[in-house]
């Protein structure tokens, strides 16, 4: 077996990896032995005591009246019922607390419950709870204003949505409406959506039906210079590097070069000479954390723009400060999008999601009509603004404590069942992480900005002892 740990972007890029991919193991930086588990740091929240459904008859439910799909989705072999949330804890119905590493799916942005935006939401209830845009009301224009203040000049021009799908519905259609063409391009891996339109984009079998849902949608390479044909341990900018050997001289990325020989490639075969749009996440996330290689995306841009097509970043994973180093994505490839699609991060849990473009594409979707009744609601919007108001802590600082140390034999991935022998023993000693990629082979850590380092502390020990257990049991 091969772990490799690569824990550096805990604190510097709030989004990272975890993969775990073959034989041999190594130590976690601080070190700890195997059996050397701190307390779970303390929290003085008293959470409230359960009194509702039992756990028997909550799954009896699940089984009998809610579509299969949700048994599938349903996380665990012995699943965590989940009672209540503060900031970054979660208590189960019989009152064992876990520490929240994966945030609902990468969506507690603040904190669960976090008392400013529980206040926010609390007066907005006894005030008005819905209103569309054909009336106008406050909470749309103090929100619209303060998300285009985070947004760099010429992406001003928002339309909110409920979710992320419906941003990336509603982006494919801008793209489309504004150049006159119907390509998209995107990257394999890529997770989109899973409405009938963004399940096109969408690059990754377990997402896809049998249907009729990629009119011209394509997809190239993915820049992973982890897994992929190409890549060494220079090539990500990021402070979690590769164990693979590096070519690259200074200044010259040559997986960069082969990825972007793969675009190319796409360009010339499977899309017109004028394209709609090329879509990408900043960082892929449920693709498996997936980081591209130095001006990847810068290059990918202008390829795609002497095509007539625009550029979109899918910020729904890594908007909102999840990077860390940057408030968007984009920014750490320095590049300028023209759409930026949003969802999860936006309402810290509360169903949104919003599209932001620049008034030319802006333009040319409004001359035709389009409506949508929750999006722009004046709840959604009075949770998303104090979120934008909750600061973010930085925690650049700690990022240098913590060295990514990788030793790697192979990259294959580990049979899903240890996959989830490890998932399911790191959530009985108390946290609970994600896991995705095409084979299931990245945990994934995406926890509410608000940990600290004693909460990383605990979750490296209890990790270590996980992997070392594991092991042990080979
Ligand atoms: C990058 C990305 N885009 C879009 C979506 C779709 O968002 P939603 O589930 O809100 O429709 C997701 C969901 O996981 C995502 O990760």
């Amino acid at each position: 077996m091969q772990v490799e740990y690569a824990l550096g972007g805990i604190f510097l890029n709030c989004t990272h990896q975890i993969s775990i991919t073959g034989p041999a193991c190594q130590k976690l930086s601080p070190d700890y032995s195997s059996t050397n588990i701190p307390d779970m740091p303390p929290c003085s929240f008293k959470p409230e005591e359960y009194k509702g459904m039992s756990k028997e008859r909550m799954l009896q439910i699940r089984r009998q009246y809610c579509n299969p799909m949700i048994m599938k989705g349903t996380s665990y072999k012995n699943p965590v019922f989940v009672n209540q949330g503060y900031m970054q804890w979660l208590w189960d119905v019989d009152g064992k607390r876990y520490l929240d590493l994966f945030a609902g799916v990468a969506t507690v942005s603040v904190g669960h419950c976090h008392p400013k935006v529980t206040a926010a939401a609390q007066e907005q209830l006894k005030r008005l709870w819905h209103t569309t845009i054909i009336y106008v009301y406050p909470a749309i224009h103090e929100y619209c204003e303060k998300l285009a203040a985070h947004m760099p000049d010429p992406l001003k021009m928002v339309y909110l949505t409920n979710s992320g799908s419906e941003a990336n519905d509603l982006a494919m259609l801008m793209a489309r409406f504004h150049t006159g063409n119907h390509d998209i391009i995107t990257l394999r891996g890529s997770y989109h959506g899973g409405s009938p339109q963004t399940m096109g984009l969408t690059s990754y079998a377990s997402y896809k039906f049998p249907v009729a849902s990629n009119s011209g949608c394509s997809n190239t390479m993915c820049p992973d210079v982890f897994r992929g044909l190409w890549g060494g341990s220079h090539c990500r900018d990021s402070p979690v590097q590769t164990t693979r050997d590096c070519g690259c001289g200074q200044g010259h990325c040559m997986a960069k070069e082969q990825y972007i020989g793969q675009l190319k490639e796409t360009l010339a075969t499977s899309v017109p000479g004028r394209i709609a749009a090329f879509f990408a996440e900043p960082i892929q996330g449920v693709g498996g954390a997936v980081q591209y290689p130095k001006t990847y995306l810068k290059e990918a841009y202008e390829l795609v723009r002497e095509r007539g097509g625009v550029c979109i970043a899918d910020e729904v994973q890594t908007g909102f400060g999840r990077t860390g180093s940057h408030f968007w994505g984009f920014q750490g490839h320095d590049v300028l999008p023209d759409i930026v699609t949003m969802a999860k991060g936006i309402g810290n849990g509360f169903p949104m999601g919003a599209v932001v473009t620049t008034p030319e594409v802006a333009a040319s979707f409004a001359k035709c009509l389009h409506f949508n009744t929750f999006g722009g609601n004046p709840m959604a919007c009075t949770v998303a603004s104090a979120v934008l108001d909750v600061r973010i802590p930085s925690l650049n600082n700690t990022a240098m404590n913590f060295k990514p140390n990788i030793l790697q034999v192979s990259r294959d991935p580990l049979p899903t069942e240890d996959m989830l022998e490890i998932f399911e023993e790191v959530k009985d000693m108390g946290v609970l992480i994600g896991k995705g990629g095409l084979y299931g082979q990245t945990f994934r850590i995406k926890p509410p900005m608000c940990i600290t380092k004693e909460d990383a502390d605990f979750f490296l020990a209890v990790f270590n002892k996980c992997i070392h257990s594991y092991m042990e049991r080979r």
